[in-house]
């Protein structure tokens, strides 16, 4: 028999919120040898919502299934597990996800062995659970952000009994160090340096989905990225809600800059990191970037809204003004740096001048790219409950002049580039073209020029020719 889950751990959004001040366990992941076997002649597949910590997990899941004896497939209907790793960030994100869950009911009929297992930030949330527990009876295991480990235990219970698997932690949990991992990509890794969130910007899920900063130990990051390079990757993203808050619980005196300095010395030719907050963003950090070596000048900096009122009922905890400072003293070290961001808009009473604030920044900072968002209120977080004046009519026509600013940014960004020569990695074939290679520079521009496979996973020099908005096109030198 296997667990019973009858009384299974539902989640709660008010437990999420909780910060309890006790130290993080790290324990060291290995199968159970019972389930070395259960995957045997068995497939999977899994769909991935969401941001790059997502990915991350995916990767994971699947290095655990593969441990497992399941194979890999393309296609869905060819799986006996199928997995939705799910992102709340977002109302259109859940909408998307409730939409292909219906949609795959039918697969179910025709193999009633199939298993269907939803995880990810979604099912951190009590009114997600719940719907899927009343509305979509057809899916066998639902389990959040904190355990993904046990995924195996999850499957083979669910195999063994006829109940539903459920079992959402509200807590944060341990961090697990050593879980395989199949990487999507062979030359581009994820490394995930912390979890979780303590900044709790007053629109945002996460610090409830993920629960509370937890940084891995200095050690384990440094021996995966040693790891990864001594087996050939060329570049590595360290993965974290807010990477400039790395070592603050681990109270060993060792930050992000000391990190990224340690990382310097490997010999693997790019280190990139995301997400980093304007607020913890410091001198030191940027002064490491400064050394180059193999950190890579481009820097994702969200700065969320040009306004200080807006920002102040955003709890981002910055102004306008240490906003532009941070980019001075980014622009000063590192003259060529390319700069992106995040920014919302039609957040909770933002007024035209409001807005414009944030038009005349955009102007300002010079950004090279941003993705943009219209504020979507998220049921649990402080902004859902903000009076909200503004039309969805409005919002839309702020979100395009927007932009329209924003493309004129990726423009001028490219063009710096014509004529020059640029490090390319290079990531794969067109989709347009099978003759056409694409990659991304060290200031994380898509180049697409022509070539043969074998430049696929390697480093070469391109000579740009022409900049366009959203990709720069070149020949190999
Ligand atoms: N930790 C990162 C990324 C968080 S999610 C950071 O702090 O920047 C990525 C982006 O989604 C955020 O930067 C924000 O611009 C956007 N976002 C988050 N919550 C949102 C919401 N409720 N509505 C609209 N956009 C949101
Ligand atoms: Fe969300 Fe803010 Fe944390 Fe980013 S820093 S994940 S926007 S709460
Ligand atoms: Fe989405 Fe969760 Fe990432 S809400 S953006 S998948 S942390």
């Amino acid at each position: 028999m296997g667990k019973d889950y009858s009384k299974y751990f539902t989640p709660s959004l008010r437990d999420a919120r909780k910060r309890i001040n006790r130290e993080t366990q790290v324990i060291k992941y290995t199968l159970p040898s019972y389930l070395e076997n259960i995957g045997r002649n068995k497939t999977y597949h899994i769909k991935t919502y969401g941001c790059q910590g997502n990915l991350a997990d995916s990767e994971k899941m699947a290095g655990i299934l593969e441990a497992m004896g399941y194979q890999m497939v393309d296609e869905e209907f060819h799986a006996d597990i199928i997995i939705f790793n799910t992102c709340a960030i977002r109302e259109n994100a859940e909408s998307r996800v409730f939409g292909e869950l219906g949609r795959i009911k039918g697969l179910k009929q025709q193999n009633p062995d199939l298993l269907l297992a939803i995880c990810g930030c979604m099912p951190q949330e009590e009114n997600v659970v719940s719907r899927i527990l009343e509305k979509y009876p057809h899916v066998d295991i639902i389990f959040g952000t904190h355990n993904i480990h046990k995924l195996g235990e999850y499957i083979y219970d669910a195999y063994l009994s006829k109940e539903r698997v459920v079992e959402v932690f509200s807590k944060e949990g341990e961090i697990i160090e050593g879980l395989p991992s199949k990487r999507d990509h062979n030359a581009k890794a994820w490394v995930n340096i912390m979890y979780g969130c303590d900044e709790f910007c007053t629109y945002c899920i996460v610090p409830y989905t993920r629960g509370k900063e937890r940084s891995r130990l200095p050690e384990d990051v440094i021996s995966e990225v040693e790891e990864l390079a001594k087996q050939g990757y060329k570049e590595v993203t360290l993965l974290g809600q807010n990477v400039n808050a790395y070592g603050k619980d681990l109270d060993m005196n060792y930050t992000f800059a000391n990190l990224l300095d340690d990382l310097n010395k490997i010999d693997i030719p790019r280190i990139r990191f995301t997400t980093s907050h304007p607020r913890d963003l410091d001198d030191e950090t940027i002064e490491v970037m400064a050394k180059r070596g193999n950190i890579m000048p481009h820097l994702h900096l969200p700065v969320q809204s040009g306004s200080n009122s807006v920002l102040k009922k955003m709890n981002r905890k910055y102004t306008k003004e240490i906003y532009l400072e941070k980019i001075k003293k980014l622009k000063e070290l590192i003259p060529d740096i390319s700069i992106t961001t995040d920014i919302i808009v039609g957040f909770p009473t933002e007024t035209d001048e409001d807005f414009k604030a944030t038009l005349d920044l955009v102007k300002e900072v010079g950004f090279e790219g941003a993705f943009t968002f219209i504020f979507s209120p998220r049921e649990g977080t402080p902004a859902a409950r903000y009076e909200d004046d503004t039309s969805m009519e409005v919002k839309k026509a702020r979100l395009q002049e927007l932009n329209d600013l924003i493309n004129e940014g990726y423009l001028t960004g490219n063009k710096r580039f014509e004529g020059k020569t640029v490090k390319v990695l290079v990531d794969g074939k067109s989709i347009k073209d099978p003759n056409i290679l694409t990659g991304y520079t060290e200031h994380n521009k898509v180049v697409n020029f022509p070539g043969t496979e074998d430049l696929i996973g390697k480093i070469v020099n391109v000579k740009i020719e022409k900049a366009y908005t959203w990709h720069l096109r070149g020949i190999v030198e």
